[in-house]
């Protein structure tokens, strides 16, 4: 327990450090950027506006997600010191790399969910995505049933539609938190975030609605084209 305390501490003092270097960046430039070295965070001007969710909400969701990016590079850049410095059998090593895969899960899902948002909810009547659904599952909205009692679990998570590259069959899966439950080898198509975070703003704990919102948002072009690769 100790030393997993020591860990986060770790990670927060890294992360707080490059918070700090981007913080000071936004204050010369008036726009964020992070000055950190490695993958820099994606913008979603797009989403605001968007039928069903406040400004507020996209706005401190984006947010919340560029902290996962702001992690998953200052866990890569301390690994890679600690095994510069030959500390690789150490706990510390051990925390931040069961960390990592936490961290960069999170940044991941939520780049594809927001990458999902912004449509209109309904996919195109000749696209391969919807077909492959409809096999998959006898209907569209025998698919959207499944999906959405997915996403209605208890718990934290994700509901996420995948496609497995090796038999080309479809499954709703539920993602506990961002690293539990991902379906190897599968391509994520559809991914809708489940956490309080994403939905407490406009719709308290009405997950129901918010799932509805989500539905109805759907930028299904993302699917089709994920449905491809
Ligand atoms: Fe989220």
């Amino acid at each position: 327990m100790k030393k997993t305390i020591v860990a986060y501490a770790l990670i927060a003092s890294v992360a707080a450090a490059l918070a700090v270097n981007a913080q000071q960046n936004a204050d010369k430039g008036g726009k964020m950027q992070l000055t950190i070295q490695g993958y820099k965070a994606i913008g979603y001007p797009g989403l605001a506006g968007m039928p069903g969710f406040s400004e507020k909400l996209i706005a401190d969701h984006v947010k919340l997600y560029q902290g996962y990016v702001t992690n998953v590079n200052a866990l890569s850049e301390k690994l890679s010191a600690l095994l510069a410095d030959g500390k690789e059998r150490t706990p510390e090593y051990a925390e931040l790399k069961r960390r990592f895969g936490w961290e960069f899960g999170g940044m991941r899902l939520h780049e594809l969910y927001f990458g999902n948002l912004g449509g209109a909810g309904t996919p195109r009547m000749d696209s391969h995505v919807l077909k492959a659904i409809q096999e998959g599952f006898g209907s569209f909205e025998a698919w959207k049933k499944d999906f959405t009692a997915t996403g209605a679990m208890r718990g934290i998570g994700w509901a996420v539609l995948y496609k497995d590259k090796v038999s080309g069959r479809l499954f709703n899966a539920w993602v506990n938190e961002h690293d539990g439950g991902q379906l190897a080898g599968c391509v994520p198509l559809l991914v809708m975030d489940v956490f309080e975070h994403a939905y407490l703003t406009d719709y308290r704990l009405e997950r129901a609605k918010y799932i509805e919102a989500f539905m109805n948002a759907i930028e299904w072009e993302a699917a089709d084209q994920r449905f491809h690769e």
